[in-house]
């Protein structure tokens, strides 16, 4: 078995690594001015089972060609079995075809992983589970979930909550809530487009007075935390904490995280987070 890193997350490949006492497999990734990425395989991975490390981070498109370029490298390189390892799956909000003309780009980038030979693929906390159905090949997601319930479980829970951004979330929050015996609410979400803040009217649930857990699968322009921040403090909250799996933190995230005013921020390591911008973030925990 061979664990190779792209160069997106090295921190994380290494830790993985580390983690089942292997050394990072051996291999130099080439930019070159034109832009062209040259991956060259630096060992013998003939007949191995080979696992690639990689996660969706900016340059989004860089490192996504350069997973696919890994992959055919390894591939080419008669590597036995090949599982890419995608913390942070790539267009994971693209899943559906909600539009007239749009792409299901979710499911294009399964059939760009497949066409490069990845034999199985594995990810973490999709934003819609129904993407592994896009892939012909075996795919599946870990959860984060006993990760964020091992931190919330280590800390006064008497008076708390668990509450989804939206309805859709309801579903993995009521899970969470589940696991640490605490009830839940729902927060009514609205959006016209990304770079409009979500818009939020009503909530379904028990929350004046609590201690409220926001739960989600990724922070990307922090418009859903910050509206359901102003949400529930509207409804005379105790305390605001949140958990969630992605730290995309796009666009205004950081103004909108800043102004969210939170008590704990809780998030993992599926994506890195510059140390500047970490710093500005008030409150902020980053789990692995
Ligand atoms: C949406 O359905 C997801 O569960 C997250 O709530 C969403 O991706 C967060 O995006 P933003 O931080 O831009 O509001």
């Amino acid at each position: 078995m061979k664990v190779f890193s792209g160069s997106s997350h090295p921190t994380l490949a290494a830790g993985i690594a580390s983690h089942i006492g292997m050394q990072l497999g051996k291999s130099r990734i080439t930019r070159f001015s034109n832009e062209n990425i040259k991956v060259k395989i630096d060992e013998n991975v003939r007949e191995s089972d080979v696992f690639v490390i990689q996660t969706s981070c900016p340059p989004v498109s860089d490192n996504l060609i350069e997973t696919l370029i890994m992959i055919d490298a390894l591939k080419f390189a008669s590597a036995a079995r090949i599982t890419a390892v995608l913390p942070y799956y790539p267009y994971a909000r693209s899943d559906k075809k909600d539009e007239a003309r749009i792409s299901i780009t979710a499911r294009l980038m399964a059939d760009l992983l497949q066409t490069a030979g990845a034999d199985r693929v594995l990810t973490m906390t999709l934003h819609a589970p129904q993407i592994l159905g896009f892939f012909r090949v075996p795919a599946d997601q870990l959860l984060a979930t006993p990760v964020l319930v091992n931190h919330f479980r280590h800390s006064d829970l008497s008076n708390s909550v668990v509450v989804a951004t939206d309805a859709g979330a309801g579903k993995i929050a009521g899970h969470f809530a589940k696991r640490l015996g605490l009830p839940m609410a729902i927060i009514d979400k609205r959006r016209v487009d990304d770079s409009e803040s979500a818009q939020s009217t009503a909530l379904i649930g028990e929350v004046v007075g609590k201690d409220c857990i926001i739960f989600d699968d990724e922070i990307a322009t922090g418009g859903s935390i910050k509206e359901a921040a102003r949400i529930l403090r509207g409804f005379g909250v105790r305390r605001v904490r949140v958990g969630a799996t992605h730290a995309v933190f796009s666009g205004a995230a950081i103004t909108r995280l800043q102004e969210a005013g939170l008590d704990e921020l809780v998030v993992t390591d599926t994506i890195p987070i510059p140390a500047e911008k970490a710093a500005q973030i008030p409150n902020l925990k980053v789990l692995s």
